[in-house]
């Protein structure tokens, strides 16, 4: 697929693990260059070394996304580096397992920084360069808690994630006429650091079955889908929130696994025969 991709610029914020690392090699591979972004250096620098093993160009670019000021000067110095910005990802996460009785306001703010402040602070300081290049893609990685609800986050993550994807819908208009595309990921349980915190493997494995295709996606099905969005080929699509999670937001009846289902229609083949036997 010629996705038009090579020498495009990319920032992928929070890239230095997890999905965003998978993200930033999927990006390189089509020949993109990468500034890396995360508050971890050693793992920036990892990615980054990774990168340009593959040949492609990478820069690490260490910033909180929740810091305004540090935000744009790193914009600002990939612009000067690099000549402008192409794609942004909007992917740094950080969560916690607490209920709202246990959630202290100081906790609260420290997602919503992260999770929704980085989003607007990344994307406002990137949109210059984009209208200056005649267009970009924005992409933001929501969760499917962003829709409806986490079981495994908490309240702080959910309400972030739903902010994320009215960002995603409310941007896609405003800058659509500059060409640049705002569309969300919505990933399922996705077994990275983040997810690993709140669970165990245990549990990670009997999730599975929560899943229509019986298995969880990986770091790098959320990279496919994004190096799709950030292409030419997606250039009708905007204001999207891509589901890429096996089908886990498909069953409306919660609590109603795939052997209740089959057996109720089952029970139900039996009373039908029974009755014509009368
Ligand atoms: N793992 C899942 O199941 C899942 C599901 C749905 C959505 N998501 C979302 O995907 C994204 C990536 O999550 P992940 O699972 O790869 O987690 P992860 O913890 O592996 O990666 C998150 C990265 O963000 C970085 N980061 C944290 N705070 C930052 C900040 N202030 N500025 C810059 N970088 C920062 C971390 O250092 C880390 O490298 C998050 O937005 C998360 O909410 C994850």
């Amino acid at each position: 697929m010629e996705t038009g991709l090579k020498g495009k610029i990319a920032l992928v914020t929070g890239s230095g693990s997890g999905i965003g690392k998978a993200i930033a090699l999927g990006l390189a591979r089509e020949g993109v260059g990468i500034a890396v972004n995360d508050v971890n250096q050693q793992n920036a620098e990892g990615a980054v070394a990774e990168i340009r093993e593959m040949g492609s160009s990478a820069m690490a670019v260490m910033a909180s996304v929740a810091d305004e000021t540090a935000v744009k000067k790193m914009a600002e110095r990939i612009v000067a580096e690099w000549g402008g910005i192409d794609i942004l990802v909007n992917n740094a996460g950080v969560t916690n397992h607490l209920l709202i009785e246990d959630t202290e306001g100081k906790e609260w703010e420290r997602v919503l920084s992260v999770n929704l402040s980085g989003a607007f602070n990344c994307s406002k300081a990137v949109v210059p360069s984009m209208k200056k290049r005649g267009g970009g893609r924005i992409i933001n990685i929501v969760s499917y808690s962003g829709e409806r609800m986490t079981m495994i986050g908490g309240v702080s993550y959910t309400s972030s994630k739903s902010g994320i994807w009215g960002l995603t819908r409310q941007l896609s208009f405003e800058l659509g006429p500059y060409q640049i595309t705002v569309n969300g990921i919505s990933p399922g349980n996705v077994i990275t650091p983040m997810l690993k915190s709140g669970t165990t493997p245990e549990r990670l494995e009997a999730m599975k079955k929560w899943y229509p295709l019986r298995d969880m996606p990986t770091p790098e099905d959320i990279a496919d889908a994004a190096v799709f969005l950030a292409s030419d080929r997606a250039r009708m699509i905007t204001g999207i929130n891509l589901a890429v999670d096996g089908g886990v937001t498909v069953p409306i009846a919660i609590g109603v696994d795939w052997d209740t289902y089959v057996r109720v229609k089952k029970e139900e083949v039996e009373k039908i025969k029974a009755k014509a036997k009368r």
